[in-house]
């Protein structure tokens, strides 16, 4: 594939297209985030009545919460072209310089993955991102000569689950900073009630509220159990998802109560019984979980700490008492920073 892809409509790279039937395509349709939204709206507002490109936005938090979603809500309201890469498909500084030279103005310019963007063309987008030109050095030796080309204005969208890995020339060249943390039960249940209409899918409310608490507050989660309830209810000749079908389903998934799957089972089993609850670093468990520490950092951490199974520390990563209790171990009582 191209290093971008103009999207216009249905596809967007790298995704499973059934994704994006659910997507929400304007701020109205975002559903949760409200502090976010709110201030959005006025940023795009003021944008559009200077007639001017928004300011470069930067996307943080953990994945399928919506930063890809919000990166085309923003072309969308800006009412301008979006132009997507991922910082991996960057791989030479004339790949950048070709699709910067190349926007529409105004546009929305999104890069998912911007915490792996190569040292060269990071360099380059700084200069890009302040002074909306771009140096290149022509001719070699004592005769070459720098030429600055001036670039059409636009708005830089760059998304990550890792924003520790970004560096701060980097982030201070954002102007507006979105953060988005885990959904609580009430936006998980409209997101479910949304998803479940565009479905053509008849949703109970016990069952919503079921799948919301497995759903680790993540609207892609939430997506993925809810087509699965489907089938489920089908094949089972039921025409309503209920209470029972979601238990069912939810026990056939190994996903349990709280969201946790069986990878996250693992995780925290291993710390409990191989190292005696933690510490332990990550590049340790990861090894002993056969995960890799990305997956381990970013997929599944963030959900077990924010939910209270997991804790980390300088020393390393810690299972609390809700993990041993919810795994059916007996309390620790030994010096792990827990009192039983
Ligand atoms: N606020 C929301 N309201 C309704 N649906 C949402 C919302 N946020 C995300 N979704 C749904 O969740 C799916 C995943 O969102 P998205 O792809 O934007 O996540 P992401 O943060 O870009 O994840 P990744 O880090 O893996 O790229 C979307 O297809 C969309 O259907
Ligand atoms: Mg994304």
């Amino acid at each position: 594939m191209d290093a971008t892809t103009i999207v216009s409509g249905a596809y967007q790279p790298g995704e499973d297209e059934r994704e994006n039937v659910l997507r929400p395509r304007f701020l109205s349709e975002f559903l949760g985030q409200a502090g976010v939204k709110d201030n959005l709206a006025v940023f795009i507002q003021a944008a559009k009545n200077r007639g001017e490109a928004l300011d470069h936005v930067f996307l943080i938090g953990p994945p399928g919460l919506g930063k890809t979603t919000l990166a085309g809500i923003l072309s969308r309201e800006l009412d301008v072209e979006f132009k997507v890469t991922s910082a991996p498909a960057l791989e030479k500084p004339k790949d950048l310089a070709g699709i910067l030279t190349t926007l529409s103005p105004r546009s929305v310019f999104f890069i998912d993955e911007v915490h792996r963007l190569k040292p060269a063309i990071e360099e380059m987008l700084y200069m890009a991102m302040e002074d909306g030109e771009l140096d290149f050095i022509i001719g070699q030796g004592p005769s070459a000569r720098t030429l600055r080309i001036p670039l059409p204005p636009f708005t830089l969208v760059g998304a990550t689950t890792r924003a520790g890995m970004v560096g701060s020339p980097l982030v201070s060249r954002f102007g507006i900073n979105v953060r988005l943390g885990f959904y609580d039960k009430t936006d998980m249940v409209a997101i479910l009630s949304r998803s479940a209409a565009i479905l053509g899918m008849a949703l109970d409310i016990d069952a919503a509220g079921l799948l919301a608490d497995a759903s680790r507050g993540t609207p892609r989660v939430a997506n993925r159990l809810l087509r699965r309830m489907r089938d489920f209810a089908q094949v089972d000749g039921k025409a309503t998802v209920d209470a029972d079908v979601v238990r069912r389903g939810l026990g056939r998934l190994e996903v349990d109560a709280y969201g946790l799957e069986r990878h996250d089972r693992d995780v925290l089993a291993t710390i409990i019984e191989k190292f005696g609850g933690g510490p332990v670093g990550a590049e340790t468990l990861a090894v002993s979980t056969s995960e890799s520490v990305e997956t381990l950092e970013d997929y599944l951490e963030p959900y077990l700490i924010q939910a209270g199974f997991l804790m980390r520390t300088p020393r390393g990563r810690i299972a609390t008492p809700l993990a041993y209790r919810h795994l059916g171990y007996a309390p620790k009582h030994e010096d792990n920073g827990f009192q039983f």
